[in-house]
């Protein structure tokens, strides 16, 4: 049982804690998301470990994985959360978050969960844009409610990731320009309701560079003892997330560097400091089990057809991104074989690898996509009309559901049929 995340016995099945996948996956049917709670409190006691001479806090962001099941487990650790909707801001309640510890981040939060969120008292909501900001005094007075709140600062940050997930440039919608940011701090200070008492930063996601994000949070350092000496009361600043996750092996952040570079610019300050993680404390966690349901061969290709889909699992063909693949039983004995793992979708762009080496495979047997917890089934759709995937968490050698598979009736019923 102290094996974390997915390993294989010595006859070579994948197993998780205790538990044979291939026997989860008889129990429950394919395709199955499997995550490891286990590995996800490993990667969270690393992370509060890293940050915590820095009084650093930890504010999961759920949009990388909001099954409620997840986020029950992280709020027992003792997370916040960061959220960016109010569909996620409700889930956190339902499973008792307290609102205290609760950030709202987000460039386009309608005027209903501004509201909601003012009402509820959540710890801060992080404002994008000045007339966000606008929206956000206009509710609190008149629902005559105090409100804290962070700016996010586009501090003009070209991070080398993917250009979808990178965000901290000014040509990206996020955060509000540096050389706006006094304007919109006087603005905030003549509101009555509204508290300006954090500012955020997030230049992106699956970033590896550490002296960017040192150069980054040092910037917003500076800024902030500007704002201090401008007579602001700067008390909390929130780093937002980013930390890359090796899709090629296994091989855990112990987030060293984020404890040496956030010391460095930190330890002597006396702020609250935020971090709101969301990939690399989930994303190792999680694997798509999937069935092959058959072979085929064109004159140019070999194609594994299996029942996940791009529905399933958009990240391969919405970023070109790299998961490994692994038979959940691996056999010596057979060949190699280069092959397209694709889905049923029909698109072409339905592809979990392209031109990979596995074992040879056949029909009924079964695959795992590896390190699918952040971004995966949170990303899914029911495109073509195919169901969801069944969702299971393991926890202290048990096997929970956290998602149920909806019927086709089911998923009918939400279409009303008009009537002419
Ligand atoms: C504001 C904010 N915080 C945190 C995150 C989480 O990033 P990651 O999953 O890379 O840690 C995101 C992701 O887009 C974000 O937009």
């Amino acid at each position: 049982m102290n094996k974390l995340g997915f390993y294989r016995d010595k006859s070579n099945h994948l197993f998780v804690q205790d538990l044979n996948v291939n026997l989860l996956a008889t129990k429950y049917g394919t395709p199955l998301f499997i995550y490891d709670a286990g590995l996800i409190e490993d990667i969270f006691v690393k992370i509060q470990n890293a940050v915590k001479n820095i009084n650093g806090k930890i504010f999961y962001a759920i949009k990388a994985n909001d099954n409620i099941g997840i986020i029950k487990f992280i709020n027992n650790l003792g997370a916040g959360a960061d959220v960016v909707s109010l569909g996620e801001l409700k889930k956190c309640l339902k499973v008792g978050m307290k609102p205290n510890k609760i950030i709202f981040s987000g460039v386009g939060k309608d005027r209903e969960e501004i509201a909601f969120a003012i009402q509820k008292k959540i710890k801060q909501l992080n404002i994008e844009s000045e007339e966000e900001l606008f929206d956000v005094i206009e509710i609190a007075e008149k629902e005559k409610k105090n409100i804290k709140i962070a700016l996010r600062v586009n501090l003009d940050i070209k991070a080398s990731t993917h250009a979808k997930i990178s965000t901290g440039d000014e040509y990206s919608k996020f955060g509000i320009s540096s050389s706006e940011i006094l304007k919109v701090c006087d603005f905030a200070k003549k509101s009555k309701y509204v508290t300006l008492h954090g500012l955020a930063i997030h230049i992106g996601s699956q970033i590896f560079d550490y002296d960017l994000f040192s150069s980054t949070y040092s910037a917003l350092e500076k800024l902030a003892y500007r704002l201090n000496k401008n007579g602001f009361n700067i008390k909390s600043l929130d780093l937002g997330g980013g930390f890359g996750v090796n899709y090629e092996k296994y091989n855990f952040h112990n987030f060293n560097e984020l404890k040496k570079i956030t010391e460095e610019i930190f330890l002597k300050k006396k702020y609250e400091i935020c971090f709101e993680p969301g990939r690399s404390l989930i994303a190792d966690s999680g694997i798509l089990v999937t069935k092959i349901i058959r072979t085929k061969n064109s004159r140019k290709k070999s194609f594994l057809i299996v029942d996940a889909g791009m529905n399933h699992l958009i990240r391969p063909t919405l970023y070109n991104a790299f998961h490994r693949i692994e038979p959940i039983k691996l056999n010596d004995t057979r060949k190699n074989k280069v092959v397209d793992v694709v889905g049923p979708i029909c698109e072409t762009g339905d592809f979990f690898a392209l031109d990979r080496k596995l074992q040879e495979m056949s029909k009924n047997e079964l695959l795992a996509i590896m390190s699918t917890g952040a971004y995966g089934s949170v990303m899914s759709s029911n495109y073509n009309s195919q169901k969801n995937a069944k969702e299971i968490l393991i926890y202290k050698g048990k096997d929970y559901l956290i998602k149920k598979e909806l019927s086709f009736n089911e998923l009918i019923k939400s279409h009303v049929i008009p009537n002419f």
